[in-house]
């Protein structure tokens, strides 16, 4: 499983991490990944996993690895607490992220080294890979299209100082910074990412962590790839997915208000899911790395 990220480090490129929160999202994450050859990541929060369910969501991955034969990672998305951590792994997932930023600095760090040391016993004891992600920084926004626009303070960025005193003293595997980047879509304003703090932190950590931006929908694709060609190696997608979702489903119940069958109704939405993830993917440049 990291041999995954690491090999998307050394090539430059980055693996697309997914939200889903139903079937039809996830198999048109899926059939995108196997019609590019892909290696990907599917993402469920804490909120998504209660809707689908934590052991019906691993169930579900289980099945499409096995049909696809696809690299497929299932990753806990903004676990907020040890307790969470422990449910996803218990369930069967293979990556956990772990987001202590509503905590100040020195708690962050307990609580992150408390679930990495936690993670380390379960891969020693099962002989199991198991990724865990940190996160530094204030990321603004939730995965949903705002009205407001984005104003992100100086104060929010991750400083590249901490972020190397952070990796150092957690273990983490992964680290989600803040450059600018933010959670969701904003109708008023453009993120803009501040590549050259992107520099500074990379400078500051080389390749011992693998750099996540999360907050993925929204962003520009020239400041995507330069954040690739700056060291970013996961980039975590979810608004984007649930907007095409949304428009598709609306279209269907507008044009079609008569129709009862769910998976004629859903096929709309699971058309444009499939198509922003594949263009993700080859914007991201992890086609064709299996
Ligand atoms: O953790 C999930 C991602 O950061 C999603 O961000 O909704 O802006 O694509 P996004
Ligand atoms: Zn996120």
């Amino acid at each position: 499983m990291k041999e995954i990220l690491k090999k998307a480090q050394q090539n430059k490129y980055a693996i697309g991490s997914f939200n889903f929160s139903t079937t039809e999202i996830l198999k048109a994450i899926v059939l995108a990944a196997k019609e590019l050859s892909a290696p990907i990541i599917v993402s469920t929060s804490e909120g998504e996993a209660a809707f689908i369910g934590i052991a019906e969501a691993a169930a579900l991955v289980g099945a499409w690895r096995h049909g696809t034969k696809l690299p497929i990672i299932l990753n806990l998305d903004h676990g907020k607490s040890l307790e969470s951590v422990r449910k996803a792994i218990g369930a069967g997932y293979n990556a956990v992220h772990f987001d202590g930023t509503n905590l100040d600095y020195e708690e962050n760090i307990a609580q992150t080294k408390t679930v990495v040391d936690y993670v380390r016993d379960i891969e020693e004891k099962y002989d199991q890979q198991i990724i865990v992600e940190g996160e530094l920084g204030y990321l603004r926004g939730s995965s949903s299209v705002h009205q407001e626009a984005l104003e992100i303070k100086p104060e929010d960025l991750t400083s590249p100082e901490q972020a190397k005193d952070f990796v150092e003293r957690t273990g983490v595997d992964s680290l989600a910074i803040v450059i600018g980047n933010a959670h969701g879509v904003f109708s008023k304003s453009e993120e803009k990412l501040d590549l050259e703090r992107l520099a500074q932190i990379k400078d500051a950590l080389s390749d011992k962590v693998f750099l996540v931006l999360h907050g993925g929908s929204g962003i520009p694709e020239e400041d995507i790839k330069k954040s690739i060609e700056l060291g970013i190696v996961k980039i975590n997608v979810n608004t984007e997915l649930r907007m095409a979702y949304q428009e598709g489903l609306a279209k269907e119940l507008k044009e079609k208000p008569q129709e009862t069958t769910p998976y004629k109704i859903l096929q709309p939405s699971f058309e444009a899911v499939k198509k922003v993830v594949v263009e993700k993917i080859k914007l991201f440049g992890s086609e064709n790395k299996i």
